[in-house]
């Protein structure tokens, strides 16, 4: 049997003794599926997985997405995203550098955003580079009345890096043309109903909202950044410290989170699988 210990108040559960290496039964599923949508994010501990295991467990959730940064799949695995702040002999990145260093939910700049990723660590550093996650669902139910309804409805513009120039283009490449292309601006509500669970989350991200439609540009960023410092206080975010062979699954329909930059003198490798989510209401 195994075990699923809960990590902090705000969300965030270990899941001790489960090999994902081996196909799951339908109930030992049935169970981390349940966990995943009780807990938010799931940390699956002392995993030993190859692409085609990691992939998949992965695709047990839904469909896999490849990802606008096509020149870090993994060669042979397009369902594999490489998050890295390591070099290759050739002086190229290893992996997508800087990723997530602004609060965020993966994909929420394309029309189905992803229901959920699940971040392999294959290198680590003694300390630092540390993933935090926030519980959407809570930030939400906090609000004041006066603030719900006034966010009822509310739709906003998401798209890839919000316009905003948060990276150099030698700490991140910059997108080509024919990537741009592929990740033109979308609509989604500020508020959202998970599919699963029924329960409204607030949805709006740092790096990928650029505004709410239908209000003048500076109350509409006044109120993105009341709704964004809202939702990371303390006590709805858990920070995660990773071991090496965690592997992290979030639920990025009710959470943020944003990657801490490792101390460069380390390497951080991660493997990233992306289930295609449900276009958000
Ligand atoms: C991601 C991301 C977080 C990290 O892979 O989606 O935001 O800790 N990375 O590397
Ligand atoms: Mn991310």
């Amino acid at each position: 049997m195994f075990e699923i210990n809960p990590l902090s108040e705000a969300l965030g559960a270990e899941v001790v003794g489960l090999d994902l290496a081996k196909p799951l039964g339908d109930d030992v599923f049935a169970t981390v599926h349940q966990a995943h949508l009780a807990h938010q994010v799931l940390v699956f501990r002392d995993q030993q997985l190859t692409p085609e295991q990691h992939i998949a467990f992965s695709k047990r959730f839904g469909a896999l997405s490849g990802h606008v940064f096509d020149q870090f799949l993994l060669p042979d695995y397009p369902e594999i995203l490489k998050v890295s702040n390591k070099k290759k002999e050739d002086g190229e990145f290893a992996g997508l550098p800087q990723a997530g260093r602004r609060w965020h939910s993966d994909l929420a700049y394309t029309a189905t955003p992803s229901l959920g990723s699940l971040l392999y660590a294959l290198e680590i550093p003694p300390e630092g580079g540390d993933t935090l996650f926030n519980n959407m669902y809570r930030a939400y139910e906090a609000l004041s009345d006066d603030t719900k309804s006034r966010i009822e409805g509310l739709k906003a513009e998401f798209l890839l890096g919000s316009g905003r120039k948060f990276y150099t283009d030698a700490e991140r490449p910059a997108l080509t043309a024919e990537q741009l292309a592929k990740v033109p601006p979308v609509h989604h509500p500020i508020v959202r109903t998970h599919p699963e669970t029924g329960r409204k989350a607030l949805y709006v991200s740092q790096a990928h909202t650029v505004r709410i439609l239908d209000m003048p540009e500076a109350e509409s960023e006044a109120l993105l950044a009341e709704l964004t410092e809202h939702s990371v206080q303390p006590e709805f975010v858990y920070r995660h410290k990773w071991r090496l062979h965690d592997l992290v699954f979030w639920d990025n329909r009710c959470c943020m989170h944003i990657a801490e930059p490792p101390p460069p003198a380390y390497g951080r490798h991660m493997h990233r699988t992306t289930v295609v989510g449900d276009r958000p209401y």
